[in-house]
């Protein structure tokens, strides 16, 4: 170990996001990384927390865990408020008190969509769904105990991991000849590896360690689509060619309301921390070409 190593903790590492961040950890060899599962801390149990903290400490904790089912959360509320909630009050609560540095991910679901233009960070929040909701609990517990760190919302996340609108859509694709996909959402997709990215750069840039308010920043891709459009553009790039028709959000019938427009302003972040963000299209091939690869 390197003398002056600072100390990472990532939770979900399972996930899209926490898988991506154990991808690029090899690039930052100035960091001691731990990467955690709901194995080593289960976040649905204040227990859980309160022990693995007893026994380690870090400069950093990173919070890619969630509950992230946004349908399910319709009929699991208390399932979805333990994780997006109260673990990320407590996680705020341990952050204080070792001073580590909390990076917490948050979610566009936090707006009801019916905004003319991209939504800044101090925009009103009014979530549409059970999940939205949880999530914003969580925003609000940390902006409360205000740990050194940063809050960050994206949206549309995908990856070469898990499940997501990407690799669902490529299975798809493949399969039939004609898929329906609503238009009448339109957002930002995130290639979780940029996002990753983007992270590592906020913490590198130490501008954490000093706050005295737990800033919100926005980060997606930069471009907008529709889920249609985003659709069109992968099936464009691998060419497959099935058919794809646009459907309005009533067609297409889910347990959570999603909101109709949901576009991230990202000057704030781009601006506070000098980070380039990716145009989507230009990240959905790279994202498709390790997918392939
Ligand atoms: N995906 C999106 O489109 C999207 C959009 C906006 C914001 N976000 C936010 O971005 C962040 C990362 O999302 P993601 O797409 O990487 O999510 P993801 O792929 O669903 O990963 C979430 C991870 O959280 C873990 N987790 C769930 N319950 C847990 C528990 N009780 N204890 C410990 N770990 C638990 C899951 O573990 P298992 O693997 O064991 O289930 C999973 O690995 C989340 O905060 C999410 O809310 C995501």
């Amino acid at each position: 170990m390197i003398a002056e190593q600072k100390t990472i903790l990532v939770t979900g590492v399972n996930g899209q996001l926490g898988q991506s961040l154990m991808l690029i950890s090899v690039k930052y060899p100035q960091y001691q990384f731990s990467f955690t599962g709901r194995d080593d801390l289960d976040l649905s149990r204040t227990d859980s927390i309160t022990d693995y903290f007893q026994q380690n400490r870090f400069d950093y904790i990173i919070n890619c865990a969630a509950y992230t089912a946004v349908d399910n959360a319709e009929s699991e509320p208390e399932l979805a408020d333990k994780i997006n909630h109260i673990a990320v009050k407590k996680l705020a609560e341990v952050a204080k008190e070792h001073e580590a540095t909390l990076v917490h991910i948050s979610t566009d679901y936090v707006f009801d969509g019916t905004s003319h233009r991209p939504y800044i960070e101090t925009d009103n929040t009014n979530p549409q769904s059970v999940y939205g909701a949880s999530k914003l609990k969580g925003e609000k517990a940390i902006q409360e105990i205000k740990p050194k760190g940063c809050i960050i919302r994206t949206s549309w996340v995908y990856s070469e991991f898990g499940n997501n609108f990407v690799r669902t859509m490529l299975e798809l694709g493949q399969d039939r000849e004609q898929l329906s996909v609503i238009f009448d959402q339109v957002g930002s997709p995130t290639y979780a590896k940029d996002l990753a990215q983007a992270i590592m750069t906020i913490v590198q840039s130490n501008q954490l360690n000093d706050s005295s308010e737990t800033e919100i920043y926005n980060y997606s891709n930069e471009g907008v689509c529709s889920w249609y459009d985003f659709a069109r553009t992968i099936f464009e790039i691998k060419g497959i060619t099935c058919a794809v028709s646009a459907i309005e959000t009533k067609d297409y019938p889910t347990a959570a309301t999603r909101p109709h427009y949901s576009v991230l302003n990202k000057a704030k972040i781009k601006q506070v921390f000098n980070i380039a963000i990716p145009y989507w299209k230009v990240s959905l091939a790279e994202c498709i070409g390790n997918i392939e690869g």
